[in-house]
This record gives structure tokens, C-alpha cells and sequence, in this order.
């Protein structure tokens, strides 16, 4: 599995964080900034991961920024992405198993290094439960597709 990983200034701290975790696990990553701490624009990054994850189906991404959210609602402008602002190891996992979110974001003022960290970890180390929750997703698909129909 791929991890892309994009962040901008607000998240560089807990980005890199998750990059030294993802080479001591030997993940297969690629990074896409930024990567200093000059002031950038985050839907840039968000929409760079996003497309990578969409182009890529064995993959997932993490995005970081000073809360998670701004790269978050920029990810999911993107078709396909389901992307989850998670603050703490109960919604990193159940973002996994039951929407079956393929980006977390992340923020650096809101959460540590280390948190970081065990959040990235525990999302990408956790599976899709499928079932209910494959219905639930593919109406979230229908709403973005605009098939939806009560
Ligand atoms: C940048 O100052 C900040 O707005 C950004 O990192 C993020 O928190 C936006 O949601």
C-alpha cells in the first residue's frame, strides 16, 4: 500500500513526525510538501493528495494543516475522496472500518507529535468492516455523483 502524504505550514511539525514513522515501518510513501515552514496555501496539498489517492486505488493519504479541517474540505471537493479530520484513536479507527475514509487529516495545533503519529498508524493498519457499511459509503458516492434519491 501507498501512503501520499501534503501539509502546509500549520502541519509541517506533525508531517514530519508521521514521515519518520512511515520510514521506520518501511512504508512506500511520497510526500508532497511543503516542506519548510513559509506560509502556503493548503488546498493546494489537499488537492494534490487527493488526486494522487483517487489515481491510485491501493493507497491512502494524510494530510496535515493547523486543524485538519481547510485541507479536509479541500480533499474532499475531489471525487471519490473521503476524507476525516480525526483528533483522537477512536474516530482514526472508526473512520477506517465503517466510512471507509481513504485520506486522515490531521492538525498541528491541535494535536502532538506523538498522536500524530499513533493516528496515522492506527489508520492505515486498520480494514474496511464492508457490510452495512458498504451501503452507507456507496451513498455517499450516489450524493457526490448525484444519483441520489430518497
Ligand atoms: C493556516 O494558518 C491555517 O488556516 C491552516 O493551517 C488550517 O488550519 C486551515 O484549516
Amino acid at each position: 500500500m501507498k501512503v501520499y502524504l501534503g501539509c502546509d505550514h500549520g502541519g509541517l511539525n506533525i508531517k514530519n513526525a508521521i514521515i519518520e514513522y512511515l520510514k521506520e515501518n518501511k512504508f512506500d510513501y511520497t510526500d508532497f510538501g511543503c516542506y519548510t515552514e513559509d506560509s502556503v496555501d493548503y488546498p493546494e496539498y489537499g488537492y494534490k493528495v487527493a488526486k494522487a489517492v483517487t489515481e491510485d486505488a491501493d493507497s491512502l493519504g494524510i494530510l496535515c494543516c493547523g486543524t485538519g479541517i481547510g485541507i479536509s474540505m479541500a480533499a474532499n471537493k475531489v471525487k471519490g475522496i473521503r476524507a476525516a479530520v480525526c483528533t483522537n484513536e477512536f474516530m482514526a479507527e472508526m473512520t477506517r472500518r465503517h466510512n471507509n475514509s481513504n485520506i486522515i487529516a490531521l492538525g498541528g495545533r491541535v494535536i502532538d507529535e506523538p498522536t500524530a503519529v499513533k493516528l496515522a498508524d492506527i489508520f492505515l493498519n486498520t480494514e474496511f468492516e464492508g457490510d452495512r457499511h458498504t451501503r452507507r459509503v456507496g451513498m455517499i458516492t450516489a450524493i457526490e455523483e448525484g444519483t441520489f434519491e430518497l
